[in-house]
């Protein structure tokens, strides 16, 4: 039994959990959190109430003998904690996206795990959601020719969705301890994460954004755009978009976080759309106009998927699953140091983009422009926060009367039925 560690016990652990309780290779023998009442209310909601709870993860990393450890921390952390972990002998360390909230941090994680013949895991977990990695496979079997286009909106809606941790909001809010921000750099990682894998490509040539900070605490409405590099000058240019779309009082119940994405990749002989990730299994997945996959070829259309689990803990189960089996049998963990590092490139290009209003390259991000503060993301401007309160307060308006004429939101148990179905 491989032993198992979580560092950080705050809002994600309960999904980051999921795989090790699931797993019958692993044991999960301890956790750290500075914050002991968040460990414990973990543990009481785990079944796991005996468990050991460190205050300090060193200690724990010391004294438990782990083959694994989760860092399920603030971005700021990830570099420190990975390199205590690697330089104490812990063989297998998955890091929560991003890798780390700068590239000089990401450089260092991949260097002091190369030093210690660790294998280091970033954690993106829409990589395994079972919807993508079937859109994958049709791509791949070239069921819309060469993918030409790529587009994903990610819809903040407004909930009902789980419970977040206020303190959750309020570091991501810090662009010295997240990276960027809370949407493009954070969330963000899981999009640019597609927008590379499901087109085949390893990363972009150029980008160029626009940001609104309407909300005061998040970096939306924004809207991304992208080429991908040409391997080939007789290829077609390829080029892809992002679009964060803030809409809070649109009633959208999800067991997790209030949002939901949806694709399109337009290729040289078909249309692929793949409909919703975070909120799947919502009202809208069981509405046969939405199913998980369409594909328009050659005069017809198809839907895929609808047999798979629209429920984004698979995503999570699954990701887990494979670096266990990484730790026991050998391969590459999904994703690698590097390829986490390339994200957070992605992620930050965005940023400077909007920051000094112009493209941004691929190459203007790296240690050399964080030391001379050339391409380094800075705080979002300062905002007039009364008109989004006031847009605020008319919503929570509508949505009171939403719910009053009936509109219901199932609420998620994280029971040991629910993880073993
Ligand atoms: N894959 C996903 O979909 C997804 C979703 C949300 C968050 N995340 C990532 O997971 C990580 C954690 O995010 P979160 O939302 O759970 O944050 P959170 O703020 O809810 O939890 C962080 C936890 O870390 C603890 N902590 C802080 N400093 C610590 C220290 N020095 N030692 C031990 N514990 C410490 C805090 O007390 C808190 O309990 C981040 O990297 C985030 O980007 C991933």
């Amino acid at each position: 039994m491989l032993r198992v560690g979580l560092i950080g016990c705050g809002d994600i652990a309960n999904l980051n959990v999921l795989g090790y309780l699931h797993s019958p290779k692993t044991e999960l023998v301890s956790v750290a959190d500075i914050n002991i009442k968040n460990a414990a209310e973990k543990l009481e909601r785990w079944g796991l109430r005996s468990l050991k709870v460190y205050s300090d993860y060193r200690k724990m990393v010391d004294h438990e003998d782990l083959d694994i450890v989760e860092i399920l921390t603030p971005h700021h952390l990830h570099g420190t904690m990975t390199e205590y972990c690697a330089r104490a002998g812990i063989s297998g360390i998955s890091v929560q996206k991003p890798l780390a909230h700068t590239i000089t941090d990401c450089e260092k994680i991949i260097q002091v795990c190369k030093e210690e013949n660790v294998i280091l895991k970033l954690y993106e977990n829409f990589r395994f959601y079972p919807v993508y990695v079937k859109a994958k496979k049709l791509l791949e079997q070239g069921i819309i020719g060469e993918p030409l286009n790529f587009r994903i909106n990610t819809i903040r809606t407004g909930g009902p969705s789980m419970p977040l941790d206020i303190k959750a909001l309020i570091w991501r809010r810090k662009t010295e301890l997240c990276g960027g921000g809370s949407l493009i750099y954070d969330d963000g990682i899981h999009k640019f994460s597609m927008a590379l894998w499901l087109m085949g490509e390893e990363r972009v040539e150029s980008v160029y954004c626009w940001i609104d900070f309407f909300s005061t605490v998040q970096d939306s409405p924004s809207n991304i755009f992208w080429k991908y590099p040409r391997k080939n000058l007789n290829d077609p240019p390829k080029h892809g978009s992002m679009q964060f779309t803030l809409a809070p009082n649109l009633y959208y119940p999800s067991n997790y976080y209030d949002c939901d994405e949806f694709i399109e990749i337009s290729g040289t002989k078909g249309i692929m759309w793949i409909n919703q990730c975070t909120s799947g299994g919502n009202f809208l997945s069981k509405n046969p106009q939405f199913p998980p996959i369409v594909v328009y070829t050659g005069g017809e259309d198809n839907s895929y998927g609808e047999d798979l689990p629209r429920d984004w803990r698979y995503s999570f189960i699954n990701s887990t699953e494979h670096f266990i089996n990484v730790i026991k049998n050998g391969g590459e963990p999904i994703y690698t140091g590097e390829q986490g590092r390339d994200l957070c490139i992605f992620a930050k290009m965005p940023h400077i983009s909007y920051q000094q209003n112009r493209i941004v390259f691929w190459e203007e991000i790296s240690v050399e422009s964080e030391k001379d503060q050339s391409c380094i993301v800075e705080k979002p401007m300062d905002v007039d926060g009364a008109i989004f309160r006031k847009f605020l307060r008319n919503i929570r308006l509508d949505f009171k009367k939403g719910v009053k004429e009936g509109l219901e939101h199932k609420v998620l148990k994280f029971d040991k039925d629910i993880l073993l179905e």
